[in-house]
């Protein structure tokens, strides 16, 4: 059995624990997570693995991306089984401090973070979510100074926020964006995946085929909007109610396109009783 991965639940204790590894000139890759493990992340940590000498992984529900009314009480937490995991992913170190730790007594700094966070989407449903973002992956990357970072193309708007953060505060990390990991049916891992109902769970594989579909009508010419529209119908059908979003946008700057062009990507939010999903795909 892999030998569990140290554990680092204040600053001096994650400083000594990377300093170890730094010292001894080995790089360093940091896999930032709010845990409760699955496939999508482990993916991450492989990528991260074959790109540094070394990975930490972060685990921390972070308190300030979530709104009153969202799930941060009930936000799963499995640290045991995401130790195991991480171990046999060949992890060395996670980093799990408690809220007191990252948010002392006091703390009274915020990070606005503009340009891809104020675009519209899912700023325009959850406008406290790239602040908390921005917030905590900035000192998380300031904490464990990594050579490299790792986040999943799942959260795209979430990437591009924090590339941007990272270029615009001189941090002295590459910011390396990951492909989504899949079900067999092609729904986009997630945390939240295990809140839905088992029928729940059957209808969810709307969303990334109604991407599918939706990808192949604009890449063929289709007129955009009315695709979206169709697009957006056939997903209440299905039962997604309300869907917060289905857009085609520049995936760099996440403004919205209105014909085909290169470089764009369609990216989605939808409820499906009371789990929000979200996905994307490149077009
Ligand atoms: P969390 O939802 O735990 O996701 C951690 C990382 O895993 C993110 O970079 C996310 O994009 C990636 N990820 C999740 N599901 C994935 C999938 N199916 N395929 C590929 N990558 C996937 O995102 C967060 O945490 C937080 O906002 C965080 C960045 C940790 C800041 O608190």
């Amino acid at each position: 059995m892999a030998p569990r991965p140290r554990v680092a639940r204040t600053l001096p204790a994650l400083h000594r624990a990377l300093a170890r590894w730094r010292d001894a000139g080995e790089s360093i890759a940091l896999v930032p997570t709010m845990g409760a493990l699955h496939e999508g992340h482990l993916s991450l940590v492989r990528l991260a693995r074959r790109r540094a000498r070394r990975v930490v992984v972060s685990v921390f529900v972070n308190p300030a991306q979530f709104a009153p009314n969202e799930d941060f009480a009930s936000y799963p937490r499995t640290f045991d089984a995401d130790s195991k995991a991480l171990a046999a992913a060949g992890v060395g170190l996670i980093w799990a401090p408690a809220v007191e730790t990252m948010y002392a007594p006091g703390f009274a700094t915020r990070i606005v973070p503009e340009g891809p966070a104020k675009v519209g989407l899912e700023d325009a449903f959850r406008p406290h979510f790239f602040g908390g973002v921005a917030i905590v992956v900035g000192k998380l990357l300031i904490q464990c100074l990594p050579n490299i970072a790792v986040f999943g193309q799942k959260d795209f708007q979430q990437l591009m926020v924090v590339t941007r953060l990272a270029a615009d505060l001189d941090l002295p990390v590459k910011i390396i964006g990951a492909p989504i990991v899949r079900e067999a049916d092609g729904l986009a891992m997630s945390s939240r995946n295990a809140l839905l109902t088992p029928a729940g769970r059957v209808k969810a594989r709307a969303l990334y085929r109604e991407l599918g579909t939706l990808a192949r009508a604009i890449a063929d010419g289709g007129a955009v909007d009315g695709s979206i529209l169709g697009a957006i119908e056939n997903l209440v059908q299905n039962g997604f109610s309300p869907v917060d979003y289905v857009a085609y946008v520049d995936a760099e700057t996440l403004e919205p396109f209105h014909e085909y062009r290169e470089g764009g990507r369609l990216i989605a939010a939808a409820f499906l009783g009371p789990v929000r999903l979200i996905d994307n795909l490149a077009v």
